[in-house]
């Protein structure tokens, strides 16, 4: 069983990326394969609404999206990690939400039964919405979802900061817990 780890911040390296690696560290602990996937760097454009995903598994978009899409059809869990820009996720991952969403949709719903969830971090504020926000991908495209000993955000500015956050790292290391175990029973 795989678990992908979905980094939705620009920045290289930065508290989403620290947090999303402790909780594939606590998958990895129960025997789950696991890699972490930054997007820092790449180019992931927004949906285009152009509709050839409807007639083809695939997007005409020329940047970064596809190899990855493919790495989230093989894997069994999916996280999605993303900082809070502005009380919202990144435009990045919202693009890649938007288009493997609709890709997978349209294409005999490949998500369904997978496990996962999104984690949030921010400085501040709109962590909670983010959260929500980003939990929406999961419901609609049939995702099993489990809680964590908090809800999945965490707190840190400039980078590293989130290893401060003992509640956030601990809320992330039971999520990586309890989706193991969904993932175990689930294929048992
Ligand atoms: C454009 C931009 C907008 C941001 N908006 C918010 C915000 O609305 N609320 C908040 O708490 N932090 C906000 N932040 C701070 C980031 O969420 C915070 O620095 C986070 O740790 C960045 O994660 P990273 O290190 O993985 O890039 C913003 C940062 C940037 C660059």
């Amino acid at each position: 069983m795989k678990a992908l780890g979905i980094v939705g911040s620009p920045r290289k390296g930065g508290n989403t990326e620290t947090i999303t690696s402790h909780a594939l560290k606590a998958l990895a602990e129960e025997g789950i394969e696991t890699e972490l996937i930054p997007l820092a760097g790449l180019r992931i454009e927004g949906c285009t609404a152009c509709g050839a995903c409807a007639n083809a598994e695939t997007c005409p978009i020329d940047d970064d999206l596809l190899p990855i899409y493919h790495k989230m059809k093989e894997a069994d869990c999916i996280i999605l990690s993303s900082p809070v820009y502005f009380s919202s996720a990144t435009a990045l991952i919202k693009g890649l939400m938007e288009r493997t969403g609709f890709i997978g949709r349209n294409n005999g719903r490949v998500f369904k039964g997978k496990t996962g969830g999104p984690i949030v971090v921010g400085r501040r504020g709109g962590q909670n919405f983010t959260f929500a926000q980003m939990n929406y991908w999961y419901q609609i495209l049939e995702f099993y979802m489990t809680g964590a000993s908090y809800w999945n955000i965490a707190f840190g500015r400039n980078k590293g900061e989130v290893a401060n956050d003992q509640e956030g790292l601990d809320t992330a290391w039971s999520f990586g817990k309890n989706l193991a175990y969904l993932m175990k029973k689930l294929n048992a």
